[in-house]
């Protein structure tokens, strides 16, 4: 009898003990995350607040020294998330599978506009999604920050099973050794390079120039043609054009605009109020088809980690376009870096040293 009280006495002791070090764990969790989301916050400050507390760019560098911790279990999370929201490895090309004919497809970013799909556009998708039931072991998506520049990266990014690349950017040559050589996944912006590059695919001139450009791009070229009514005219041309051509390679695909809609919606819910970049989108992308995500290229601020002047492209001057908020983006990347779901690389590749 006096053995079987003294046991639930100590098991009593233990539970009470066990209480008190899960509320210990508990609350220095909790501060310890307070603290973390206010130095990260105090680094990237809002747009609307940079105009008078810069960015201190030194300090945010050094979130990204050290080796980087990959979290499977965060990525399996996210993932899972994504793949819940936006579907993106059956939904993020527009193919035959995920719209008919006659029905309404509503504009990425046009809020109220629609287009209706007609036989002719419907013919030229792929029956189904390329990303169908695909993954890939290590990505590297690759933004136009002119942090690239006399980075070295370009072996480290090469090194990945597959290579996502934005707007068209120029590689190869003397951009090799900081950009490297491949891609697998292009994007091109209908309005502000096929159309005015290319003069709208109207001449000879400018269509032989698109067939020449675009080789330089293997793989999938993708094209946003459903984000504004005005970039779709233009965008089912060049559909047409290689397809009367039987180019191949790049096998050119549109953007499903419901895809951006429903993962825009999902990353508003998650702190990103403003339209995502071309970038932020590739990479969260990236997250539902690769096991390990690398970015490249990113890093929206006009000076560099020595606090050295930037200019905003690898390839030219450039800016950011307003409607986004880069470094709000920017702030999410580190968190993903922090977390282990993405490695964000800002430092000088071990080539470049
Ligand atoms: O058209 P957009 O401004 O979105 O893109 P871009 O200038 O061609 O650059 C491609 C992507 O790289 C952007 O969408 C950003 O996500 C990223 N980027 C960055 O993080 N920092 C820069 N200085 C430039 C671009």
């Amino acid at each position: 009898m006096s053995s079987v009280r003294l046991g639930s006495s100590a098991m009593l002791k233990a539970v009470q003990r066990l209480g008190l070090g899960v509320l210990i764990i508990t609350v220095l969790s909790l501060v310890y995350f307070i603290l973390m989301t206010q130095s990260v916050a105090k680094l990237v400050q809002p747009r609307h607040l940079q105009k008078t507390t810069p960015v201190d760019v030194v300090e945010l560098a050094r979130h990204f020294n050290g080796t980087w911790q990959q979290n499977d279990k965060a990525i399996a999370v996210l993932r899972e998330e994504l793949h819940n929201c936006c579907s993106t490895q059956e939904d993020f090309i527009l193919t035959q599978k995920n719209i008919r004919i006659g029905m309404n497809i509503h504009y990425g970013i046009q809020k109220g506009k629609t287009f209706k799909v007609t036989s002719a556009l419907s013919r030229m998708l792929p029956k189904t999604s390329p990303f169908s039931g695909r993954r890939f072991s290590r990505c590297s998506v690759v933004g136009n920050g002119a942090i690239l520049s006399h980075s070295g990266c370009g072996q480290e990014i090469d090194k990945a099973d597959y290579v996502f690349r934005c707007n068209l950017p120029p590689i190869g040559g003397k951009y090799a050794e900081d950009t490297g050589i491949r891609t697998n996944f292009t994007t091109a912006n209908p309005i502000s390079q096929i159309s005015w590059i290319y003069k709208g695919l109207r001449s000879q001139q400018g269509r032989d120039k698109f067939m020449t450009d675009i080789k330089k791009y293997p793989g999938l070229l993708w094209v946003s043609a459903f984000q504004v009514k005005a970039a779709t005219g233009i965008s089912q041309q060049a559909l047409r054009f290689v397809t009367q051509r039987r180019i191949r390679n790049p096998a050119l695909v549109f953007g499903n605009p419901q895809h951006f809609i429903n993962t825009m919606n999902y990353w508003k819910a998650h702190g990103l109020s403003n339209r995502l970049s071309t970038g932020m989108y590739m990479s969260s992308m990236a997250l539902s088809v690769c096991d390990q995500v690398h970015l490249f290229g990113f890093w929206p601020f006009d000076k560099d980690p020595e606090d050295q002047p930037l200019a905003y492209h690898y390839y030219d001057k450039g800016k950011a376009d307003k409607v986004h908020d880069m470094p709000q983006e920017f702030l999410k990347l580190l968190e993903w870096h922090q977390e282990g779901v993405v490695n964000v690389h800002v430092h000088k590749c071990q080539a470049g040293r």
